[in-house]
C-alpha cells in the first residue's frame, strides 16, 4: 500500500509544480506519474467490478491494491445501505473490510459464495492466471473454489500471452523448505525463498512461498499438476479455468471480458 498511497498523494497539477532542479527530480516524477497511471487503471478496474456486485450477496473478497478499490467502493455502498458480506482471503484485506465497514462472514457460515472478486499477477488469452504475488494464494485458491463466479480485475499490463514470466509463487511447509525447493528445482527453474524487509516471508496460513521464474509456462496444468505432485508443496499460484469474467483497465478505457 506505500506505493499505492505515494502514487495518489499527489496530484498531475501539483507534479507540475515541483521545480525541476536536479536531474534525479525528472526520475522521481517519471516513477510517480506511471505510478499515478497504474493506480488510475488498477482504480478504474476496481470500480467497475463493484458495479456487478447486487444486495444480499456474499461476496470472496481477493486481496491486493486493485481489489483494495473494489473494497473502498463498496464500503461506501454499505454505509447508504448496500447489504453483502464476505469472505476475505488475507489478513490484509479483513482490515480493509473492516475499516470500510464491510461485514464479513466464514466459512463455517456459509460455503457458497455468489462471486469472488480478486486480482492477479497474469492473465492470459483463456483466462488462466498467475496469482499470489501478495502471497495470500492459498485462501485465494479456496475462496475461487467456493464461488459460483470469479471476476478478476487487473490494469492491462498484467494481460501476457503466455504465463511465467512473473515468477510463480508456490506456497509450501517451512519444514524441510529446502529440500522442497531442491524438489522443485527439478522442474527446471531456480526458487527462490520469499523475502520482506529482510526476513523470511510468512504467509497467513503459516507457510513460505518460493517464487519461481519459470521464464514461459508452455503447459500450465501439467506443471500445476507436477508442483502439486511434490511433498512439501501446499498450493501453485496457477489458477486454471476458474475465470469467468475479466475487468480490465486501460489508460482509455475499462474491458470486459467474459468466458
Ligand atoms: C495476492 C494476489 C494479488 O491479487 C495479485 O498479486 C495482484 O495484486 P495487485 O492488484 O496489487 O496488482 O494474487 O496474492
Amino acid at each position: 500500500m506505500a506505493a499505492l498511497r505515494i502514487g495518489w498523494s499527489f496530484s498531475f497539477i501539483e507534479l507540475h509544480t515541483i521545480p525541476l532542479v536536479p536531474q534525479i527530480s525528472l526520475k522521481f516524477l517519471e516513477v510517480i506519474r506511471m505510478l499515478n497511471k497504474v493506480d488510475a487503471m488498477k482504480k478504474a478496474a476496481g470500480d467497475k467490478a463493484a458495479e456487478f456486485v447486487q444486495d444480499g450477496m456474499v461476496l470472496g473478497l481477493g486481496t491486493g491494491s486493485t481489489v483494495y478499490w473494489t473494497l473502498k467502493r463498496l464500503g461506501e455502498w454499505v454505509n447508504e445501505g448496500l447489504d453483502i458480506k464476505g469472505i476475505p482471503t488475507s489478513t490484509q484485506t479483513e482490515d480493509w473490510a473492516k475499516e470500510f465497514n464491510i461485514p464479513l462472514t466464514n466459512f463455517s457460515e456459509v460455503q457458497s459464495l455468489d462471486l469472488a472478486i480478486d486480482g492477479a499477477d497474469e492473465i492470459d488469452p483463456d483466462f488462466n492466471l498467475i496469482k499470489g504475488g501478495g502471497g495470500a494464494l492459498l485462501r485465494e485458491k479456496l475462496v475461487a473454489m467456493q464461488a459460483k463466479k470469479v471476476m478478476i480485475i487487473a490494469d492491462e499490463s498484467k494481460m501476457v500471452s503466455q504465463l511465467g514470466k512473473f515468477p510463480l509463487p508456490v506456497e509450501v511447509v517451512p519444514f524441510g523448505w529446502e529440500t522442497t525447493s531442491q524438489r522443485i528445482a527439478t522442474l527446471g527453474v531456480t526458487p527462490i525463498l520469499r523475502k520482506k524487509e529482510g526476513q523470511t516471508f510468512v504467509s497467513d496460513n503459516g507457510n513460505y512461498i518460493l517464487d519461481c521464474p519459470f521464464g514461459s509456462i508452455s503447459n500450465p496444468a501439467d506443471l500445476h499438476k507436477e508442483l502439486k505432485l511434490l511433498s512439501g508443496v501446499v498450493e501453485t499460484g496457477l489458477f486454471l479455468g476458474m475465470t469467468d469474467t475479466v475487468i480490465i483497465g486501460g489508460e482509455e478505457d475499462v474491458k470486459i471480458g467474459n468466458k
